[in-house]
């Protein structure tokens, strides 16, 4: 990265700022044409990655996808990128900071936004990101991711569908809770949620901020899609994570949680408990010589 490469513009900022962290914006960033995502880049990239940072499948799918339906093409991670226009495939480089490259690009990125963000959702941590790229006309079905993201638009076109992320019409609690155990990212959509969606048509130099758990669904267009895209979590996402998880203990319980933001104090000392609990029970395995558990948030 040469060192006036433009990262992400001055109204990108602005918007991020009067959007960050509850609402979907758009921004601008300047990073089309970058040498680490040219074609030729990602293949080498896909090629170097361990095969748990890949996943790919056929892309022409519906908005409304059963995972367990998903169909998986025979090809290499490297050849679906070399062959990416005729494949079919969607396709997500997991955790490319894997490269040392790709984890100065993130840390470069995220840098960029730290002055905006963390006054608002506490300091940046576990940040992380990911390449997609899809055949033309892929479909992205709906789902749910547990970051804040922010996606970059590098080759061809799509528009990503992103919707309130507070919508219990959407997402119940109970399949809050069951997602922060491990549930799988797809939601179902339903013909009434279209009046709530907010379509943002991204070109190359585009960039969308959608909020943690904000539900989207991703319609490709005509040509081969490129996007990169950084994450982040925070205090205020790793705190809502863990309100999911006691409510599910609550539910199990026989009770019924009060939703989130009912009643914040309520909530806080939900977090609370959650945080010391853990602290206590890691400590504990760590003495017994034991590995923590891998949180599910
Ligand atoms: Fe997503």
């Amino acid at each position: 990265m040469t060192t006036n490469t433009v990262l992400f513009t001055p109204a990108g900022h602005a918007a991020l700022v009067s959007a960050y962290p509850a609402l979907p914006c758009g921004l601008n960033h300047g990073l089309v044409g970058h040498p680490l995502l040219t074609r030729a880049a990602l293949e080498e990239l896909a090629a170097s990655l361990p095969a748990s940072h890949v996943e790919h499948s056929i892309g022409d799918v519906p908005v409304n996808q059963d995972p367990s339906a998903t169909k998986v093409v025979p090809l290499t991670a490297a050849d679906v990128v070399r062959t990416i226009d005729t494949n079919r495939c969607w396709m997500v480089m997991k955790k490319v900071e894997h490269v040392p490259a790709y984890a100065r690009l993130l840390d470069a990125l995220l840098a960029d936004i730290a002055n905006l963000v963390i006054p608002l959702t506490g300091p940046i941590v576990r940040p992380e990101s990911f390449v997609f790229l899809s055949a033309p006309n892929s479909v992205t079905p709906f789902h749910m991711d547990p970051e804040h993201n922010i996606l970059l638009q590098i080759e061809g076109g799509k528009t990503m569908n992103v919707y309130p992320a507070d919508s219990t019409e959407m997402v119940p609690q109970e399949a809050h809770e069951a997602f922060h155990r491990g549930a799988h990212r797809n939601l179902v959509h339903r013909d009434a949620f279209e009046a709530q969606a907010r379509p943002f048509a991204m070109q190359p130099g585009d960039a969308v901020y959608v909020p943690v758990k904000a539900p989207h669904w991703v319609q490709n267009g005509p040509e081969v899609s490129i996007s990169f895209s950084v994450t982040w979590r925070s205090r205020l996402s790793d705190g809502e994570a863990r309100l999911h998880l006691v409510n599910h203990q609550l539910r199990k319980l026989g009770l019924q949680p009060a939703l989130p933001g009912q009643s914040p104090l309520a909530d806080q000392a939900k977090v609370s408990a959650h945080r010391g609990f853990k602290a206590v029970t890691h400590g504990i395995k760590r003495a017994l010589g034991k590995q923590p558990d891998r949180t599910a948030y």
